[in-house]
């Protein structure tokens, strides 16, 4: 039987989708900034969306039967829809000024500690507030805080940057067979916890720090030791023994040295499927234990678009002009020349960073 197919136009651009689509849907498979921006909404889990509402469009035609615009803006994560509706996303001024209230909110508690946080490059709440946020703040009260947290010996949760999208939680749920921590407190009070501080030790539970849109949780492996955009991502791949595992990850080198493993994930800030058809979920093993070269397949440089700030001294394919040093020293390498840590002193001769199984310190320096 043939799939009953709905019209739908979004921002003038006029698509095909199934019936049961989300106008979110709808409008990713058009694509560029016809997709609004998501902070809760995640594919690959079930009952994600429908809390943060930044994906807010105007319908400003219900359907070819009734045609009444609906009154009020609608989450398209969660609006699915009908035969001849009309959208409206980045068209709409409306549209545009609920977001720009939706960014004012999310960042009312938010510490905005962008330059020490090791989200920063890759956060969706900062390209958000760069894109529709307002350049000060008319909150004038004291911002909630908190103590950060260590969940388990691998992550850190740092509630004041947390924006209460849930995905983590999803996370736990749908990927591990404990889930030992959820939102607790309601309202303003309302925080992410593991009451009376468990620990996170569930083999899948890395997943989370992928999920996260914003710093709120890190990976203490990384924590304090390099800036995004001076990594470059390579994809690779191990057998991994765990039979959830898909083995298939980005490494975050500087130099030879890995810094960090993470998932793959795709245009949208969600995890890729694997190309051997699990889902893209990594283990913690693969993300916190196997920090060398050799434990992997290198596939090649990922392709990060380059509008990113990590795309910074990223070139792929670009033709290098021919090296003469070595010539010169006949055949030495240049880097025998002088050892760094005798011009800078960046940090101790024998501390590698990426090694350390802990965030890196002052100590280190
Ligand atoms: S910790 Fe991160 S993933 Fe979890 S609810 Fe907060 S913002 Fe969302
Ligand atoms: S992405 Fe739709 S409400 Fe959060």
């Amino acid at each position: 039987m043939s799939e009953t197919l709905f019209k739908v136009t979004i921002d003038n651009i006029v698509i095909e989708v199934p019936a049961g689509t989300t106008i979110l849907n709808a409008a990713r498979k058009i694509g560029g900034e016809v997709a609004p921006p998501t902070m809760c909404y995640y594919s690959k889990l079930e009952g994600s969306g429908g809390k943060c509402r930044t994906c807010l469009v105007e319908v400003s035609k219900g359907s070819e039967k009734d045609p009444r615009p609906m009154p009020k803006l609608v989450a398209s994560c969660r609006t699915t829809v009908m035969d001849g509706m009309e959208v409206k996303n980045i068209t709409s001024e409306r549209v545009l000024t609920a977001r720009a209230g939706v960014v004012e909110f999310l960042l009312i508690n938010h510490p905005l500690d962008c330059p020490i946080c090791d989200q920063a490059g890759e956060c969706y709440l900062q390209d958000l507030s760069y894109e529709h946020g307002a350049d000060k703040s008319r909150f004038e009260f004291q911002k909630r805080t908190f103590k950060k947290v260590d969940l388990g010996d691998k992550i850190q949760l740092h509630m004041t940057r947390c924006i209460l999208c849930y995905r983590c939680v999803l996370v736990a749920n749908q990927l591990t067979n404990q889930r030992e921590h959820g939102i607790l407190d309601r309202g303003d009070h309302a925080q992410i916890a593991t009451y009376i501080q468990k620990n996170l030790q569930n083999d899948f539970i890395g997943n989370i720090i992928d999920v996260c849109p914003v710093g709120a949780l890190t990976d203490k492996t990384f924590r304090f030791k390099n800036r995004v955009w001076f990594t470059k991502p390579v994809d690779a791949h191990r057998d991994c023994n765990n039979p959830k595992c898909c083995g298939e990850v980005r490494l975050w080198m500087r130099g030879d040295e890995v810094y960090r493993v993470t998932g793959r994930i795709d245009e949208w800030g969600e995890m890729k499927d694997a190309s051997n058809g699990k889902p893209g979920w990594i283990c913690n093993e693969c993300r916190f234990d196997k920090k060398k070269v050799s434990d992997w397949v290198i596939e090649g440089p990922t392709n990060v678009n380059r509008h990113s700030v990590i795309s910074q001294g990223h070139y792929v394919n670009s033709v290098l002009p021919q090296e003469t040093l070595p010539e010169v020293l006949n055949g030495r390498q240049p880097k025998l020349l002088m050892d760094i840590h005798n011009v800078s002193e960046v940090n101790k001769p024998n501390i590698e960073l990426s090694a350390l199984d802990r965030p890196a310190h002052s100590t280190d320096f």
